[in-house]
């Protein structure tokens, strides 16, 4: 690349090194520091891959005991976030919320500017253990009900689905939906963990580049589109429909949202996963005709590209994952950045230990230098 080209899109540039995460997009493998994803859905919890990302190892059993002792104490919001929540509830949309939610933290953290290892992992820690009281909260109080107090004996995730429902998951609701937050808590240099770089680049500190995070994620050319996928297949609405809308969608030049990514040429190995979750909850679900239309749009679609290399993302089966479990739409999002948080947050250890601030050029292309003329000769 010369100072005379543009790197659109950045497609292809590395922009910071990291020990975190390794994608093979032509053969679909998602690495997080050395364990393959399919193992960490197997095997794992959401809350020793939070440990695995901030310290590059896998916890024994006393520091995962202590890092979920420390989630669990995190956990209630400060007054003023709680209150402020009750004031704006449903005026604006959970992933607003949720934004808010991070600056007031900062705002109310003596200890924000504080850039030492040891305290932004506990701001790190803080954050994800705060997200899914956020969106709990919020999500209850538009519906007119009380908050649900968080349970001790629950972990992060069975934990969120209780304060959002008020009803205890069953063993197979909770696994899958802590799988789902193991699948989306890292992915390597993507547009919202640059923007998070980009702003603690600067020295900003880390709530603000979890804010930046949060819009950036928001869009649905990024995690927006598990939110967007889902009003697809509702709008489609039943099998016969597929083609024409599918047609009419194209030849006005949209994207089929869910299909596509900039680094995998194959199928995303999440979306892979999460399809067989989507069988598990299917099997049991009382509600499976969303993720029956689905799977057709996949087929559908798999026939209409073929040849193109777009294939399903993590995004196209989170929506009737989520769907399943019962969770509303305006959630997945949300949900996307309270996983994700991990993955993010250990991406600013790695920034703030090894610093430069980010300021690329642009490759200038306006008019050439000209006479200032005073607005009553223009
Ligand atoms: N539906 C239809 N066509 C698509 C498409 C989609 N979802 N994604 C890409 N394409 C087409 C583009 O129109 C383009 O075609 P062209 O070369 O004939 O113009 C080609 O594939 C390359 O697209 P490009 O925009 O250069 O790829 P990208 O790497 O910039 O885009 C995404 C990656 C993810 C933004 C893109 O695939 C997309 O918009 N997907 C839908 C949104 C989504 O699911 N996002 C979540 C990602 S995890």
């Amino acid at each position: 690349m010369t100072s005379e080209t543009v790197a659109r899109g950045l497609e292809g540039v590395n922009v910071a090194a990291t020990k975190l995460c390794r994608i093979d997009g032509q053969k679909g493998e998602l690495i997080y520091s050395g364990y393959d994803i399919y193992d960490l859905a197997d095997h794992s919890t959401f809350e020793e891959v939070a440990f695995l990302l901030w310290n590059l190892r896998l916890p024994n059993a006393a520091e995962l005991t202590a890092l979920q002792d420390n989630l669990r104490a995190e956990r209630p919001l400060p007054d003023l976030a709680s209150r402020i929540l009750r004031e704006i509830v449903g005026q604006i949309r959970p992933m607003r919320a949720l934004e808010m939610s991070v600056i007031i933290s900062g705002a109310l953290d003596p200890q924000s500017s504080d850039l030492t290892n040891a305290q932004l992992k506990v701001t790190a820690a803080r954050l994800t253990a705060r997200m899914p009281t956020v969106l709990a909260t919020y999500h209850r109080l538009r519906q007119g009900l009380e908050p649900v107090a968080p349970r001790d004996d629950l972990g992060h995730s069975a934990n969120f689905l209780w304060m959002l429902n008020g009803r205890e998951p069953n063993e197979l609701e909770a696994r899958v939906f802590d799988v789902a937050m193991i699948l989306h808590a890292e992915h390597e240099m993507n547009a919202s963990t640059f923007s998070a770089l980009v702003t603690a680049s600067t020295l900003s500190d880390m709530y603000s580049a979890i804010a930046s995070a949060i819009g950036t994620l928001k869009g649905p050319l990024h995690g927006g589109a598990n939110e967007a996928v889902y009003k697809l297949v509702d709008a489609i609405g039943t099998e016969q429909n597929i083609p024409s809308h599918v047609e009419a969608l194209l030849a006005r030049g949209e994207r089929v949202m869910g299909i596509g990514h900039r680094v995998y040429k194959t199928t995303d190995p999440r979306a892979i996963i999460l399809e067989k979750l989507g069988h598990e909850l299917a099997a049991v679900s009382a509600d499976r005709k969303y993720f029956d239309l689905s799977l057709k749009l996949r087929d559908y679609l798999a026939r209409k590209l073929e040849g193109k290399p777009l294939y399903p993302n993590v995004d196209f089966f989170s929506a009737s994952v989520y769907k399943m479990l019962g969770i509303p739409s305006d959630l997945y999002t949300p949900i996307f950045a309270m996983s994700r948080i991990t993955g993010w947050t250990a991406h600013l250890l790695e920034q703030y230990a090894d610093n430069r601030l980010v300021r690329p050029n642009a490759l200038y292309e306006g008019a050439g230098n000209r006479e200032y003329v005073e607005i009553a000769s223009r």
